[in-house]
């Protein structure tokens, strides 16, 4: 089958022009003028920009009492068309059990395509054993937590160097959320004895030392392994600056930084009564001033990638009051798959603070390549014709109801958004026309390369 996209303005990470795009069946054929030449299907994307579906590199469909891929719809509808995902182990579970497990519920139900990331959280010997056999499973990188004490996520020191050497002896993209957990246990402690309980202690609990301690013990680890080394979620500009100062001192130590803590900030903690919950994540929310240098962070290429760390938490906001005792019970988590490439492009690029190549290469291209997935996020002969359409002249405003993320409020409620999702194919096949979905929910498990990107450079 032959399609073309027509007059669109194609954008790259490094480039803009007018053309089209020629597609057969499931691949990008060729980009040039098609005039006059056959096809089954010809879209007319003129006074729309086009670019390579969005990869959104850490999301929980699944763990973390996220709601599974049932609502990967709101994937689609945002432009995005491969999730890569955590994948929860289970205490006795090897990784391969965990994997087919989260590989069985994602086939009956994703609307979009999707990688995983191991999570190591029943941390025995032969399960570090298995990690040099994650890429025969089609899995090449993993997560593992410095925080979350006293939960099967956390992992200790010890067993974070072992994976370390694991991860580098076989390729395997080692990604940590690094907080301190004992500053946080602390913290929380110190909080709760007198009596200061409100969802803004959340951020107080777990205050921007605790990341940079924490990111910085990781870069010695990775150090002393010669691992490279992903830094998932940062949040501070302190981290940041621990990370930019390793790699102008040559080592390979990259990141990402996630949505909300580019226009969200601790204010939102602040709330009468409990409207707070609604924004507690780990890393916190923190200030303003963050948000501008993980900005920064975008344009000068210290932050490869923004995701969306993607948990709507089953129950909505609803299930984070019920009984609410204090700010150390919530769960986890913020919903934002649905959003990431409105905020970035209004936000970001509307407000001059990227430019539209920088855009494409934290939304698409750049977690497409730290992930491993080679034949994606890029407009390329040869590459998936996973591509959107986006029309950037519609002015709309964020609201719950148009929300397909399966919960009872959205994270950026109200923010003013520019532009609309034309059209999303999904390896050549339309699956989104003006944000609505009428895909056959055909996502599919795509295996990713170990020595990817944090191997590369
Ligand atoms: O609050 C968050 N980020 N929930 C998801 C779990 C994680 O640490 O990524
Ligand atoms: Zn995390
Ligand atoms: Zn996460």
């Amino acid at each position: 089958m032959i399609t073309i996209i027509k007059n669109g303005t194609i954008l790259t990470d490094t480039s803009e022009f007018l053309a089209d795009i020629l597609i057969e069946d499931d691949k990008i054929k060729a980009i040039g003028n098609f005039v006059d030449m056959h096809a089954d299907y010809i879209y007319n994307a003129e006074g729309c920009y086009v670019f390579a579906g969005g990869i959104d590199e850490h999301t929980h469909f699944g763990s973390f009492h996220g709601l599974s891929f049932e609502t990967s719809i709101a994937a689609a509808v945002g432009g995005t068309t491969t999730v890569v995902d955590f994948v929860p182990q289970r205490q006795g579970q090897t990784l391969l059990q965990a994997i087919e497990e989260h590989r069985e519920e994602a086939e009956r139900n994703a609307f979009v395509d999707f990688a995983f990331h191991s999570m190591l959280m029943d941390i025995q010997t032969d399960v570090l054993e298995e990690i040099k056999m994650l890429p025969q499973y089609g899995v090449s990188s993993i997560k593992m937590f410095m925080a979350y004490k006293g939960s099967p996520y956390y992992a200790n020191d010890q067993s974070i160097i072992y994976a370390m050497k694991l991860a580098k002896k076989y390729g395997i993209t080692m990604m940590l959320h690094a907080e301190n957990a004992d500053i946080i246990e602390i913290k929380t402690k110190e909080f709760i004895s007198k009596q200061l309980i409100a969802p803004y202690y959340h951020a107080k609990a777990r205050p921007a030392i605790a990341e940079k301690e924490a990111v910085n013990r990781a870069i010695q680890y990775a150090e002393l392994t010669a691992c490279p080394l992903f830094i998932v979620h940062i949040s501070t500009k302190d981290a940041l600056h621990n990370i930019q100062k390793a790699r102008m001192q040559g080592q390979a130590v990259f990141c990402e930084s996630c949505t909300h803590y580019l226009v969200l900030d601790e204010e939102m903690l602040k709330t009468e009564r409990l409207e707070g919950c609604k924004y507690i994540c780990s890393p916190p929310l923190r200030k303003k001033e963050d948000n501008e240098a993980l900005w920064k962070g975008i344009k000068n290429g210290f932050i490869q990638s923004i995701s969306s760390d993607h948990c709507a938490v089953k129950g909505g906001y609803q299930r984070k009051i019920y009984k609410y005792s204090d700010f150390s019970k919530v769960a986890n988590g913020i919903a934002g798959v649905q959003n990431r490439l409105h905020i970035l492009w209004s936000e970001g690029v509307c407000k001059k603070r990227i430019t539209k190549q920088e855009f494409v290469r934290v939304f698409s291209s750049r977690p497409a390549e730290i992930c491993g997935l080679n034949i994606k996020g890029k407009l390329l002969p040869g590459y998936d014709a996973d591509i959107v359409v986006y029309n950037p002249k519609p002015l709309r405003i964020i609201k719950k109801e148009d929300s397909l993320e399966g919960i009872d409020y959205t994270t950026y409620e109200n923010f003013k958004i520019q532009g609309m999702v034309e059209k999303v194919f999904l390896r050549g096949k339309l699956i989104v026309e003006h944000e609505q979905y009428i895909g056959h929910k055909e996502g599919k498990f795509q295996k990713t390369k170990p020595y990817a990107y944090c191997y590369d450079k």
